[in-house]
């Protein structure tokens, strides 16, 4: 299993200072982009993701929490990203936007919300390189984790197995020392924001997740 940290909530003031701290510890790193309407929230868009990429080697792992991603997925493959999850809830037509992703070489993920079953994805798991079971209510960091995200990894986990497919199980949200035992064995890729990078000492709390799955 791996850590994609999220940025969301690090001091942006000093960004690179803040990700020279635990960057070399970590293979992902993960971007949440909001517009304000799939989410209440904005965040960022392709360009700080393009800054970040001059001085990076990471795995960018785009999570687009907007609505009409088909309209942005070049800018954000052109801005340096390596995988691009969209919503579920976003699309009306999931696999033509993976196709589209996938015409890039980038890798595609799809993700869902904490109130969409996870059933709804079986016809897309063949096709998809990620899925991501969102653990709290898309918008904001730091929020508690909802453990309802536990049987949709599990069930994630069975149907990889039994079906054989390569996608990786990813979970979004509230993730600490405390909640990734919950779901460790289920998942390739926990992402983690406020745990890693409001710590006083971010390589320890990452070491600390490291250590649980190890
Ligand atoms: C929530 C974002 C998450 C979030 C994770 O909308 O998609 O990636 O930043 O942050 P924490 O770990 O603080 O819940
Ligand atoms: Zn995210």
């Amino acid at each position: 299993m791996e850590i994609s940290v999220s940025i969301l909530s690090i001091d942006y003031a000093n960004i690179k200072t803040n990700l020279d701290k635990f960057s070399n510890d970590i293979k992902y790193l993960h971007l949440d982009v909001m517009d304000g309407r799939f989410v209440p929230n904005i965040s960022f868009g392709p360009a700080l993701i393009k800054s970040l990429r001059k001085n990076s080697h990471l795995i960018f792992d785009t999570h687009l929490m907007i609505c009409n991603p088909e309209k942005y997925v070049e800018d954000f493959v052109k801005a340096g990203s390596d995988m691009i999850t969209f919503h579920y809830e976003a699309v009306t037509n999931p696999k033509e936007i993976i196709e589209l992703i996938h015409s890039y070489h980038v890798k595609a993920g799809i993700s869902i919300n904490p109130n969409t079953s996870v059933e709804v994805l079986e016809d897309i798991l063949p096709y998809v390189d990620l899925v991501l079971i969102m653990s709290v209510h898309p918008g904001h960091g730091g929020q508690a984790f909802l453990s309802s995200a536990i049987d949709k990894v599990k069930y994630l986990k069975s149907k990889k197995e039994e079906k054989h497919y390569s996608y990786l199980i990813s979970i979004d949200g509230g993730i600490n020392d405390e909640t990734l035992p919950l779901v460790f064995p289920y998942i390739d890729l926990a992402v983690s924001g406020s745990y890693i990078v409001q710590a006083l000492d971010p390589q320890e709390n990452l070491k600390k997740l490291m250590h649980i799955s190890s």
